[in-house]
């Protein structure tokens, strides 16, 4: 009982105090071993009861020295560190880098802001209205069929779905204020597709609207060509094509001299020294009343790019599926920004 007392009472400064408690206690010629020599020669009425309170002093004994032992071996290693060569150069760490569809989505923002244009956000889960009936796709329309959609469910009577586009948030934009409206709508949309080197199941763009009194086609191309120069460099040229969206009118598709042989005929641009880079057009006066804005005294314009295109241009990237594989060795090649 004693000796019980003692072992649990036994506190330890040092490695050097457990040692000294293993040579007390455990050691062939310790106290506890002594008492089990002694409890050989005691009668075996004696032996009953003693046998009991001896087996649980070993234990209590062997218990407190593994405690004991956890308490300072973490001590040791602490000694063992300030050994340590500290003038041994040090281990390096590996930074990451950019991703380059977000290198060059903050360099479209950064133009677009030197215009006056802000940032606009809105969600990636979007119901018909913002998605489609509000930009003047009508129910069954067939232009609903030129976005593959993926629908999530019905709602009311109305289709939920991923968004195939950032127009959606011009139209909450919109919905939300009067003009003048001057922003950009960059963020992920969702198509479809099957995934190959040209086309994927998402994608990311940066859409654009700009709404006030007087706002003209000129304003448009101005605009483009302003932010094509400042992207790509000031010998780019463009060229606009008639085109189709339902939300504007009327719309076209803007080209850049290709910026891989300079408009003199590669493979990008298919020997047409031209690549397409973006949809725009005037927005629709329909769009403008869904949305709640004077078509008679507002007008705007619109247009919308792909990201990845715009990346793809800049950095000569042949297949899309790069963007979104996470290959260290690809992504390394761009840019580290801490
Ligand atoms: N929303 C169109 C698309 O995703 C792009 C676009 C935007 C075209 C604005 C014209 C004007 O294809």
């Amino acid at each position: 009982a004693e000796y019980t007392q003692e072992i649990n009472q036994f506190v330890a400064q040092s490695h050097e105090d457990v040692e000294a408690f293993r040579l007390k206690y455990l050691v062939t010629k310790g106290a506890v071993r002594n008492l089990f020599e002694a409890f050989k020669s005691v009668s075996p009425d004696q032996k009953r009861v003693l046998g009991k309170s001896l087996n649980d002093l070993k234990q209590t004994a062997e218990q407190k020295y593994k405690i004991l032992q956890a308490q300072f071996s973490s001590g040791m290693e602490a000694r063992k560190r300030d050994e340590d060569d500290l003038t041994l150069p040090g281990e390096g760490f590996v930074v990451g880098s950019r991703h380059p569809l977000s290198l060059v989505r903050k360099e479209i923002v950064e133009i677009f802001k030197k215009l006056g244009f802000s940032v606009a956000e809105g969600p990636e889960i979007e119901d018909d209205w913002h998605n489609f009936t509000a930009l003047n796709f009508p129910p069954e329309h067939p232009a609903r069929d030129m976005q593959d959609t993926f629908f999530i469910k019905k709602q009311d009577g109305n289709d939920i779905a991923l968004r195939t586009h950032t127009s959606s948030v011009q139209v909450r934009m919109m919905e939300n204020g009067q003009p003048p409206f001057r922003a950009i709508m960059p963020g992920r949309v969702y198509r479809n597709e099957a995934i190959s080197a040209r086309a994927h199941c998402f994608f990311h763009q940066v859409e654009g609207l700009y709404v006030d009194e007087d706002v003209s086609f000129a304003d448009l191309k101005q605009t483009l060509y302003y932010f094509v120069q400042e992207l790509f460099g000031e010998d780019t040229k463009v060229r606009f094509r008639p085109s189709y969206f339902p939300f504007t009118e009327p719309s076209a598709e803007m080209d850049i001299s290709c910026t891989i042989c300079k408009g003199k005929g590669c493979a990008l641009c298919k020997g047409t020294g031209w690549v397409e880079i973006l949809g725009c057009g005037m927005v629709d006066p329909n769009v403008l009343e869904n949305c709640g804005i004077d078509a008679s005294k507002y007008s705007g314009f619109a247009f919308g790019m792909g990201i990845e295109r715009i990346t793809n241009l800049k950095y000569e990237i042949k297949d899309l599926r790069l963007f979104s594989e996470n290959d260290v060795r690809f992504l390394s090649q761009f840019e580290t920004e801490l």
